[in-house]
């Protein structure tokens, strides 16, 4: 299965990326965590990424672009189908995903959106403490989400691709949700 997760910050995201890569086998691909570890790896692309994401803004396309393309390529996402996880955020990302997936003749089964309301989203994060989790940054990542990630909502529903599970409840109410639209398509 090849999936895409869209959601705010906090929504559960990477939660239940783990439950479901478990479930279904697939390779999990979340760019914030390829961003963050090539930040603590100290690479040209981590230090440029840093002074985006410390800021709660998305990194330029170009980069993201590049880095998730050249990991589309790789045998294990072909064999096993992925999640990705935080990409695309932006139509112009959608547009290059679309374009490579047509190139690789795989194209998406489903983009799942999870729905969780603002304040629920505050008091999550708040209670992590991931170095963008301060109040200013959390912020500034949801205006960016708003801003240039809903857009998207309207691109996948128009390639009649997009489900929407609402995020509310505990991680394991909101797998059972995620199954209910996985389940009839993993076959
Ligand atoms: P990224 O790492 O993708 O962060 P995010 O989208 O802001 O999402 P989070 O990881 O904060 O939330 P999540 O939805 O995964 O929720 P989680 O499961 O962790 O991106 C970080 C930055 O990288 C961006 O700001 C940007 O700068 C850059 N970036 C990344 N991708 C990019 C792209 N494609 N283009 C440009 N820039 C990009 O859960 C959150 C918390 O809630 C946890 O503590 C969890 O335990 C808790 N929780 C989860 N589910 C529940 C539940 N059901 N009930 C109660 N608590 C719950």
């Amino acid at each position: 299965m090849r999936i895409v997760f869209i959601g705010p910050p906090g929504a559960g995201k990477g939660t239940q990326a783990e439950l479901l890569i478990e479930t279904y086998g697939v390779v999990h691909l979340s760019t914030g965590d390829m961003l963050r570890a090539a930040r603590d790896a100290q690479t040209e692309v981590g230090r440029k990424a840093e002074q985006y994401m410390s800021r709660g803004e998305l990194v330029p396309d170009e980069v993201i672009v590049d880095i998730i393309g050249q990991r589309l390529e790789e045998p294990d996402c072909a064999e096993k189908g992925f999640l990705l996880d935080g990409f695309p955020r932006t139509i112009a990302q959608a547009e290059a995903l679309d374009e490579k997936l047509a190139t690789m003749e795989t194209p998406l089964d489903v983009v799942l959106e999870i729905r969780v309301p603002e304040e629920e989203l505050f008091q999550r994060l708040a209670g992590r403490g991931r170095a963008d989790d301060k109040p200013e940054v959390i912020r500034q990542r949801l205006v960016a989400y708003r801003k240039q990630t809903e857009p998207l909502l309207e691109y996948y529903t128009k390639k009649d691709l997009l489900q929407t599970v609402e995020g509310l409840g505990s991680v394991e109410d909101v797998f059972q949700r995620v199954r209910g639209v996985l389940d009839p398509l993993a076959g």
